[in-house]
């Protein structure tokens, strides 16, 4: 006889960064199998249409906006596991960068359920590629930084201060609401005319840029009411910057939809 008891296996999935072509194969084969996704804030929802056959459930915590704390999503994953099975926990970008993706595992083998892990494209480092921002040039850049704005103690990370003295290319995640702190390390280390780059909503269509120096950025974020989701790399790489649209003439030159929500002409070169 066919032993249909449940066994529980939650796998965490990298989503990437926004754009939902940007996800793995192994991503898309594990939603397929799914027998239930939780998804995540950042998550575009698009990519929910790989798993036809799951229940889904929307477990983001947004800043100012918390419908469930992290206590809450581990007992739901939990909880899900054991009813359904197959679950994917579908997060944004990588898991296990700043995803607290360890934590999850870890809190779900202390169930004794089964997990794995698809990583996904970190928007660390795809979100500067969208616009031709690499986060190492040879010459330029031999190293670079991912630092969290935002620590768990809710401060910016004392990792700034150290970067900012070195040459390395600094990529900072949750950063924008500690953006004058940052700048003001910065201008400590005489760094005015650093170039700064800050990208919000990444490799989507609503995506947003601004490009300044250290001196600059401020009034430019303000200009352009920037705010999160966003990321802000820091050094010379910052430079080789294209306008934001150079990724979706690329990829989506018959796509009026696009152009029409962007507000701009297409690039046609
Ligand atoms: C909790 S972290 C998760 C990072 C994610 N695990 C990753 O690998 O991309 C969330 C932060 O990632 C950054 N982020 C994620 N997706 C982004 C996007 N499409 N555009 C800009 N920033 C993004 C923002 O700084 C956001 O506040």
């Amino acid at each position: 006889m066919k032993n249909t008891k449940i066994q529980p296996k939650v796998t965490l999935v990298g989503a990437g960064p926004g754009d939902p072509d940007l996800l793995t194969l192994k991503a898309v084969k594990a939603l397929k199998k799914a027998k239930a996704v939780l998804y995540d804030a950042l998550v575009n929802e698009e990519i929910l249409e790989h798993a036809p056959n799951a229940v889904k459930l929307y477990i983001g915590k947004r800043k100012g906006n918390h419908s469930h704390t992290q206590d809450q999503i581990n007992d739901l994953l939990v909880e899900y596991a054991q009813k359904y099975g197959k679950v994917v926990r579908l997060k944004g970008g990588d898991p296990f960068v700043f995803g607290r993706g360890k934590e999850e595992t870890d809190y779900l083998e202390g169930f004794g359920i089964k997990t794995a892990i698809i990583p996904g494209i970190t928007s660390a480092i795809a979100v500067p590629a969208s616009v031709g921002i690499p986060v190492t040039q040879r010459t330029m850049s031999e190293s670079f930084w991912v630092i969290t704005g935002t620590t768990s103690a809710r401060t910016l990370s004392n990792d700034i201060k150290l970067a900012a003295q070195s040459t390395a290319t600094v990529v900072i995640l949750m950063g924008m609401s500690k953006l004058s702190e940052i700048v003001s390390i910065y201008k400590d280390n005489n760094r005015h005319t650093m170039p700064v780059g800050i990208i919000q909503n990444g490799t989507k269509k609503e995506a947003q840029q601004a490009i300044g120096t250290i001196e600059t950025i401020e009034a430019m974020v303000e200009a352009k009411k920037l705010s999160s989701p966003a990321i802000i790399i820091i050094g010379d790489v910052v430079h080789g910057h294209k306008s934001l649209l150079t990724y979706f003439n690329e990829q989506f030159m018959e796509d009026d939809f696009i152009y029409q929500n962007l507000d701009i002409e297409p690039i046609i070169s």
